[in-house]
């Protein structure tokens, strides 16, 4: 946003805060986290959000999908300790944050598994014993890396969205766009960076 030329100083200067009212830009600025931004978004209570695919598949949004910023890039992988054997004939149990994309998952290989939903440090359930396995997403590879845990497979890819409510949409499209324009102007500079 701040390359946009959105005047971010207050987000950098939070401390606890969670809402801020930008003086000189016709905005408002929530910190929400992922899961919560389709919440604010379905229900009216903000206009634009900004999350990732992952949240926005598992969670079955509806919202209107204008922009990929193509940053917070990830991927979902299987994953466990280098003694799980995918193809071993036995019901497995995989633990995850997000059950629905594990559920497709597995339903696309024929495999029906028991799902254990874990709110966090998912990497814990199979160094536990309390999975065979995970399906998570990563980043970096380290959090993987340094609990000794093998990726067994790839899945879908990961980037942050830029969502908006179809009604605000209908209602400010001014305003919105002009948000989303700016915003794309940079993601497609950066890709063209990138790409020269
Ligand atoms: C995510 C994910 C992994 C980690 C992967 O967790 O669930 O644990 O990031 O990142 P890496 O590949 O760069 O190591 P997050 O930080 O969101 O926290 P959580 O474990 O509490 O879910």
């Amino acid at each position: 946003m701040e390359a946009a030329g959105i005047n971010c100083d207050q987000i950098r200067n939070k401390e606890r805060r969670l809402i801020f009212d930008s003086e000189t830009q016709p905005y408002e600025f929530i910190l929400a986290k992922g899961p919560d931004v389709t919440t604010f978004l379905e229900r009216g209570a903000a206009d634009i959000g900004i999350v990732g695919s992952d949240i926005l598949t598992e969670n079955q949004s509806s919202q209107y999908e204008l922009l990929n910023l193509d940053i917070g890039k990830c991927q979902f992988v299987l994953a466990s300790t280098k003694e799980f054997d995918p193809d071993a004939p036995k019901r497995k149990i995989i633990g995850t944050k997000y059950p629905l994309i594990t559920k497709r998952y597995f339903d696309n290989l024929g495999q029906d598994v028991e799902i254990i939903k874990i709110e966090g440090s998912v990497e814990l359930a199979p160094l536990t014993g309390l999975a065979d396995a995970i399906v998570d997403i990563t980043e970096t590879g380290t959090t993987i890396r340094e609990n000794h845990l093998k990726i067994f497979d790839y899945l879908d890819k990961v980037s942050t969205r830029l969502v908006v409510n179809r009604m605000s949409l209908k209602q400010h499209p001014e305003a919105i766009f002009d948000f989303v324009d700016r915003i794309k102007k940079v993601v497609n500079e950066r890709k063209e960076e990138e790409v020269g």
